[in-house]
C-alpha cells in the first residue's frame, strides 16, 4: 500500500496538502534554489490553490523561486471557463507575486504538434534532456473513471515515450494536453487528492485491485525513485481495505 492520509472533509484534505506544499517548497528552495510543480485541475486542487494564496500559507513560500507547469489542460483559450490555467490564475496567481517567466501555461493557441514541441522545450530547458528527477511536486486528482491528468481509460497515451501529448480524447472530453507517465514518474513527490463518496469504489480498485493501467490510468503513476502520497477524505476512503 502507498502512503495514505485520510482527513474528514475536502477542506481538511486541501489543508493537509497545503502544509505538504509549504514543507516541500521550503526544502526544495533551500536545497536546489527553486521549487518546480506540475499543477492539476479539479475541485480539491482548486481548494488547495485558494488556501495557498492566503495566510498562514502564502507568506511561508518564496513565490519568486516557484516554477509552475500544468499536468494537463483543456484545449481552450486561456480565458475560457474550462481552462485550468484560468482556474489557477483566479485562485492563486492573481494573489501572489510570481515572475511571469516562471509560469508555463499550455500554448493552446498552437496546433497540437507545435504545442507539444513548445511544452517539451519548457520542460527540457528546466530539467535537461535526460533528468534523474523532474518536478519537485506533481499534483494529481482522479476522475470517477480512474483517469488522472488527461490520461484517459482506453487510450494508449500512458504508453507514450514522449513527455507531452496533445490528443483528441473522445467527443465528451475533446482535445487535451497531458504530461505522460514518462515525465510524471520522474517526480520527487507525487501527491494525489481524491475526495467524495462517488470515487470510493473506483479508488479501492485502483489501490487494492488488479493492475490494469489501460483501464485505470492512474495506476500508471508510480514514481521511479520519488514518493507517492494519497490525500483522501473519509467519504472517498470508505471502501479501502486496511
Ligand atoms: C482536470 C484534471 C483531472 C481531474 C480529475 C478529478 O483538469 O479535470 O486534471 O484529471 O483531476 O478529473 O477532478 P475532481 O477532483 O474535480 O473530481
Amino acid at each position: 500500500m502507498p502512503t495514505i492520509q485520510i482527513s474528514p472533509t475536502p477542506d481538511a484534505v486541501a489543508t493537509a496538502a497545503a502544509h505538504q506544499f509549504v514543507d516541500l517548497a521550503q526544502d526544495a528552495i533551500e536545497e536546489r534554489g527553486r521549487f518546480t510543480v506540475a499543477l492539476s485541475g479539479g475541485s480539491t486542487p482548486k481548494l488547495l490553490y485558494h488556501l495557498l494564496a492566503q495566510e498562514p500559507f502564502r507568506t511561508q513560500i518564496e513565490w519568486q523561486n516557484v516554477y509552475l507547469f500544468w499536468g494537463d489542460e483543456r484545449y481552450v483559450p486561456h480565458d475560457h471557463p474550462d481552462s485550468n490555467y484560468r482556474m489557477v490564475c483566479e485562485t492563486l496567481l492573481d494573489h501572489v507575486s510570481l515572475p511571469t517567466e516562471h509560469v508555463f501555461p499550455v500554448p493552446t493557441d498552437q496546433d497540437p504538434a507545435d504545442a507539444e514541441a513548445t511544452y517539451t522545450k519548457y520542460l527540457t530547458d528546466t530539467f535537461g534532456d535526460a533528468p534523474t528527477y523532474s518536478f519537485d511536486l506533481v499534483l494529481l486528482g482522479m476522475g470517477d473513471d480512474g483517469h488522472t491528468a488527461s490520461l484517459f481509460p482506453g487510450t494508449d497515451v500512458i504508453d507514450a515515450r514522449q513527455w507531452v501529448k496533445v490528443y483528441e480524447v473522445d467527443e465528451a472530453h475533446g482535445r487535451r494536453m497531458t504530461l505522460t507517465p514518462t515525465i510524471l514518474n520522474l517526480a520527487r513527490q507525487v501527491t494525489v487528492l481524491v475526495t467524495g463518496a462517488g470515487k470510493a469504489q473506483r479508488l479501492a480498485k485502483v489501490l487494492g485491485g488488479e493492475r490494469d493501467p489501460h483501464r485505470l490510468p492512474i495506476q500508471s503513476i508510480q514514481p521511479k525513485t520519488g514518493e507517492i502520497m494519497w490525500f483522501l477524505d473519509e467519504a472517498a476512503a470508505t471502501e479501502i481495505k486496511a
